[in-house]
């Protein structure tokens, strides 16, 4: 008697890969994984263009973050849904078995060689600007190269943040990267236009000093030690960098590793 063989994964597109699972956490957002293509390699915080094939038979791509840590055997993805999007409209609705298209080709500037060493890393993100963070704040490279790692989260309401936060619960009961991230990793979500414990702009919270208040720690930022990582809307990453750079920080690229980088979450209209 033979076993009975699990059914291959027949894919028709090409650079195919297969949803597994799919998570939504508002009616504005949603998360999902699918298959990794055995040859992707990428750094963890970088993104790749994924999509749909459009109506007219050419692919449908858009830029997204890779949410999952290097060593993941699968990839994890969480998106926004625009409305009238092209792509979120159809992408909001996939479900286990289905296919994307994933380009495999990672690049971006969210990455810790484009950071001086340093001695604690702060990931400043809002909405989908999380995602990166999603998978760096998953790599113990990130706690080797740091003593302390905070994340500063902010969306309008709380259940916005309600994917990051159990991101960071199940991270801290990991049976393998829980030791690793105990005491070293603050995490600091906020709400501005619902009442939570904490609120306030990220922004507010940096210049004021509440937040190195909150967490007991040193403050402000100072370019010899502090690192920064910057990824929201692009009217976000322009005031965060006038706060770090009043500070004495400068951005930095992969070819040019300095003491903060930043990336937009998506591309507003008309910019
Ligand atoms: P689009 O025509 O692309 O966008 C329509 C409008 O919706 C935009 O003009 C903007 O006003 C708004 N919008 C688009 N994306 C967002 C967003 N994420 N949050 C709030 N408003 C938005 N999106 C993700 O959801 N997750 C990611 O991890 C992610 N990573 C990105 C990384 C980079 C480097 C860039 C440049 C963009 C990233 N985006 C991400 C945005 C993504 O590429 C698409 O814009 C998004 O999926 C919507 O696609 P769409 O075709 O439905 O609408
Ligand atoms: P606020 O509610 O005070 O505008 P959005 O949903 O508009 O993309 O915003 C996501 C989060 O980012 C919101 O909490 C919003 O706060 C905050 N935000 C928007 N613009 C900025 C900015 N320029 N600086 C700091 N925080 C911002």
């Amino acid at each position: 008697m033979t076993e009975p063989q699990a059914k291959p994964i027949v894919r028709t597109l090409p650079d195919a890969q297969t949803v597994t699972e799919v998570r939504h956490w508002t009616d504005r957002l949603f998360s999902f994984r699918c298959t990794r293509p055995q040859s992707l390699r990428f750094r963890s915080g970088e993104f790749v263009m994924i999509g749909l094939m459009g109506e007219t038979g050419k692919p449908l791509l858009r830029a997204y973050s890779i949410a999952s840590p290097n060593w993941d055997e699968e990839l994890e993805f969480y998106s926004i849904k625009v409305p009238d999007g092209p792509l979120t409209a159809r992408l909001q609705h996939i479900q286990p078995g289905d296919e994307i298209i994933l380009r495999p080709k990672p690049v971006g500037t969210l990455v810790l060689d484009a950071l001086l060493p340093g001695k604690r890393l702060w990931m400043l993100a809002t909405g989908t600007g999380i995602a990166p963070f999603a998978s760096l704040i998953r790599d113990p490279e990130t706690y080797e190269k740091f003593y302390q790692v905070v994340l500063m989260h902010t969306c309008r309401e709380s259940a916005e943040l309600e994917y990051g936060r159990q991101l960071v619960a199940a991270l801290r009961d990991d049976p393998l990267i829980g030791e690793m991230v105990e005491g070293k990793l603050h995490y600091y979500p906020t709400t501005t236009r619902e009442p939570s414990e904490r609120m306030g702009r990220v922004t507010d919270n940096l210049a004021s000093g509440k937040v190195f208040e909150d967490l007991g720690l040193a403050g402000p930022m100072d370019p010899a030690h502090d690192r920064a990582m910057i990824c929201g809307s692009l009217a976000f990453n322009i005031d965060v960098k006038a706060i770090l750079e009043g500070w004495g920080l400068n951005e930095g690229a992969n070819s040019d590793p300095q003491e903060y980088v930043v990336e937009k979450a998506f591309v507003g209209d008309g910019i």
